[in-house]
């Protein structure tokens, strides 16, 4: 496709503010003039003029290419509007270049469309212009799915095509940092090239907001590292610091995950009737190589949270909460195990007094092995075998705060620290991993069911 004639009838929405551009930094200068690699990261500080030098190189690179398509992605479309489109608007209008933008749609420049997608799940695979694309504009790529990015990669293949993308920092164990920024290989041969910025970086921001700034992110703490600095960090201390959201969460609407044939459900249960309980629905795929886990669904019930004014929940309204979790977005499935922990006995004869599709509950009480389940739940984050669902938002919240106790460690004791929301979800993943594990492993461990139940059917 060539380009289209530029005499096309232009349309602008509501004018923006316009937008004075000022001189760039130094790595913003060498940015603009050097970015000419397949892959163009720009990374680092808040406020450091990574998207206001993505946009002037962006609008140059899409005016001089020769192809007329190209695409530009945000996590949703609403913080690609907030994000890039409206400050480019406003340096378009500054510039009294006419554009029409359709919203959620594309935005078109001087015969150049520029498709507008929010990438922040997979489901949007499918809907990825089904065309070739002359470059692509990507906005906190760190919050993509791999897939998602893949996939837009491969449309890059007019002649000259680049993607030029902009991320803050994040865990230095996500893909983004393995597969391209310290992708040493991808470096030297020239497909990647990556800018590096500090908050010291961007010249057109006050002293009085960089010493403001610094002042609430004081040195030494992670955000210091991440917002001053613009480094990859992870907070110290944190136990489950391989957890990446994108590697190790799913969207359960995406046809990969819908239609998933699970060799097991099993419930697990984080049991504190005065403070919070958990129940979490797990499927597991049995393989030969190590079994993958997904958690599906949770029950979470916090007395303390202002909705339920204090009021302790019964041990039959969790039951009934988590048979609930068993009809799982219009399925229903078979239970083979609900495990409990080792010390809620009320609650476990509660789970007698219950049936489900009218045979009683398998229920299996759970000892933890603290220090060894963490070890090997830790590998399996690692190796994206334990995965959670984008509708379990404790436990995605919970998996990056769950936290070792400092103090205790400085005393030579290793063991996770206890606050108030942060270990619940991660005790009630243990049961469902590790259990189902033992089970295997050692048929006669002590129980009120037969070995054969306790079998992956
Ligand atoms: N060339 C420029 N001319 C005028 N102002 C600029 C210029 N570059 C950056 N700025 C100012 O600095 C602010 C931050 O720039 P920008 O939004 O590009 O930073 P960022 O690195 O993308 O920040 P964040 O990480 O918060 O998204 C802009 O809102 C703008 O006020
Ligand atoms: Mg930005």
């Amino acid at each position: 496709m060539r380009k289209r004639l530029k005499n096309l009838q232009t349309r602008r929405m509501k004018k923006s503010k316009t937008f004075e551009l000022k001189p760039f930094g130094k790595l913003s200068r060498g940015y603009l003039h050097h970015s000419t690699y397949f892959i163009n990261i720009q990374h680092g500080a808040i406020r450091s003029s990574k998207t206001i030098s993505s946009i002037v190189r962006w609008l140059k690179f899409i005016k001089t290419h020769h192809y007329d398509n190209f695409l530009m992605t945000g996590n949703t479309q609403t913080s690609l509007y907030r994000n890039v489109l409206k400050p480019m608007m406003a340096i378009l209008d500054g510039l009294g270049i006419s554009y029409d933008f359709r919203e959620n749609k594309y935005i078109e420049i001087e015969g150049n469309i520029c498709w507008l997608m929010g990438f922040n799940h997979e489901g949007m695979a499918g809907r990825i212009p089904g065309v070739t694309l002359g470059g692509w504009y990507a906005d906190e790529v760190n919050t993509y799915p791999k897939t998602l990015v893949d996939l837009a990669l491969d449309r890059l293949s007019e002649e000259n095509s680049q993607a030029f993308w902009t991320l803050n920092p994040d865990n230095p164990y996500h893909y983004i940092y393995s597969e391209y920024i310290e992708n040493e290989e991808k470096k030297s041969n020239e497909m990647v090239k990556v800018w590096n910025y500090t908050i010291w970086d961007n010249p057109n921001l006050s002293e009085q907001y960089i010493e403001r700034t610094i002042a609430r992110y004081p040195k030494g703490t992670l955000n210091y590292k991440r917002k001053i600095l613009g480094l990859a960090a992870v907070a110290e201390g944190v136990i489950y610091s391989k957890f990446t959201e994108g590697l190790n969460t799913f969207d359960h609407t995406c046809p990969e995950y819908e239609d998933i044939k699970y060799d097991k459900y099993v419930l697990s249960t984080d049991y504190g009737p005065a403070s919070v309980s958990v129940v979490g629905l797990f499927g597991i795929i049995k393989k030969l190589d190590g079994n993958e886990y997904h958690l599906l669904a949770e029950f979470y019930y916090d007395v303390n949270d202002p909705k339920n004014n204090g009021v302790q929940l019964s041990d039959k309204e969790l039951v009934d909460g988590a048979i609930k979790l068993l009809t799982y977005h219009g399925k229903i499935l078979k239970l083979a195990k609900w495990y409990t922990p080792h010390d809620a006995a009320s609650l476990r004869a509660e789970i007698k007094k219950h049936k489900y599709r009218g045979k009683p509950i398998p229920q299996k009480p759970y000892t933890p092995d603290v220090l060894n389940d963490i070890q090997e739940i830790h590998t399996l984050f690692a190796n994206s075998r334990f995965k959670i669902s984008k509708e379990c938002v404790n436990s995605i919240a919970q998996a990056q705060t769950y936290a070792w106790d400092e103090k205790a460690r400085n005393q030579g004791e290793e063991k996770p620290l206890k606050t108030k929301n942060n270990d619940h979800c991660p005790d009630m993943w243990r049961a469902a991993i590790l259990g189902t594990r033992s089970i295997v492993d050692n048929p006669f461990t002590e129980s009120e069911d037969t070995y054969e139940s306790y079998q992956m059917e």
